[in-house]
């Protein structure tokens, strides 16, 4: 009854944004995403008869709270699909990724405790029906499922079923570099939840944001199929920019970037004009992520180190799906 998974976060390069079942997690629109294997979660689950609520520390220390809550009662959703109503568990998660500030620790954190516990469990799961599950925990932990370039297909069922990540492109596929640059790894202010929650009740832009996303899509796909690297980096940007422009027409307004934040796009856009093909994205958060060749490795890492305000430069390569160990 003890079991544990490590899964890495993606970073999303046609964003969710929205959701039309805040409570199954059902998203407004189709997502794809790259999993990234510099950053991920390892959590070890273990049911035991003789505990009477769920333990959860993360990174060693007891949580409460929130996001204890968002724990347990994923959990909860568990213990009924197996039948098993009163057995509590204790789990044990480390993130190798800042926690909620933007670098998806939702994504590695549900998809790790999912697989896990489902593991420990025994349930006979697919990667699909695990996607499915996963997906309840935090939505784009649905797509930390699969390595590689992987697409969330948003359904049209009511319950949910037909709401999971497949794999577009294999992480071995096509050799790209994502930088994640870490000019904070302060918790956001806005979480992923609330901000879209807001933005899909409030924002006027959120319908041209819905409107723009399935040419984007199309437009993606087909450019990991060619492995045409401007596509993939243009169309990226261009559909960042386009959420967060959904933030400013919310009421109350907000945004997640700060000063150091433009300070990095303005970085790439200099990259671009000097010949480096360099484009970035940014999820909900201040920190940016900048997609790039093998061979710009040098001169992007020199760009973006120069930048006043940047604590750090990560490098992933595209990252594997689920493990259990
Ligand atoms: P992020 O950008 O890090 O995904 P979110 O606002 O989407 O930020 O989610 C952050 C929340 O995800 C945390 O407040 C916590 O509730 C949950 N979370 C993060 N890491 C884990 C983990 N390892 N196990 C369980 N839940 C986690
Ligand atoms: C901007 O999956 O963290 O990173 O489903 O409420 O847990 P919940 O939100 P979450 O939202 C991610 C939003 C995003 C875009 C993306 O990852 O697709
Ligand atoms: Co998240």
């Amino acid at each position: 009854m003890k079991a544990t998974a490590k899964a890495h976060t993606n970073i999303a390069l046609i964003k969710y944004w929205g959701k039309r079942d805040e409570s199954l997690i059902l998203p407004m629109n189709n997502s794809l995403s790259l999993t990234l294997d510099g950053f991920y979660t390892s959590t070890t689950v273990e049911f035991r008869n003789d505990l009477l609520e769920d333990v959860f520390y993360l990174d060693d220390k007891t949580v409460t709270g929130n996001e204890y809550y968002r724990v347990t009662s994923f959990l909860d959703l568990i213990r009924k699909q197996a039948g098993n109503d009163g057995l509590f568990a204790e789990i044990r998660s480390a993130n190798q990724v800042p926690t909620a500030a933007g670098f998806a620790s939702s994504a590695s954190g549900f998809a790790a405790l999912a697989t896990a516990a489902v593991k420990a469990l025994g349930l006979p799961y697919s990667n699909q029906e695990l996607s499915v599950l996963t997906r309840q925990g935090s939505g784009s932990a649905c797509r930390s499922i699969y390595g590689g370039f992987v697409e969330w297909q948003q359904g049209t069922k009511a319950d949910g079923t037909d709401s999971y990540a497949v794999q577009v492109a294999n992480a071995n596929d096509w050799d790209i570099r994502v930088a994640a640059v870490v000019l904070s790894s302060d918790a956001k202010k806005v979480l992923s939840r609330e901000g879209m929650k807001r933005t899909v009740e409030t924002s006027p832009f959120y319908s041209g944001w819905l409107e723009s996303v399935p040419s984007d899509l199309q437009a993606i796909k087909a450019g990991i199929k060619e492995k045409d690297f401007e596509q993939v980096g243009s169309i990226s940007e261009a559909n960042c920019l386009r959420m967060h422009a959904t933030t400013l027409g919310a009421n109350p307004p907000f945004m997640y970037w700060q000063s150091t934040t433009f300070l990095i796009m303005e970085a790439v856009r200099a990259l671009r004009a000097d010949g480096i093909s360099a484009y970035f994205t940014i999820d909900a958060g201040p920190n940016v992520k900048v997609l790039y060749m093998p061979k710009d490795e040098e001169a992007v890492q020199h760009k973006l180190r120069s930048v006043p305000g940047v604590r750090n430069v990560i490098v992933s390569r595209p990252g594997s799906g689920i493990s259990c160990m």
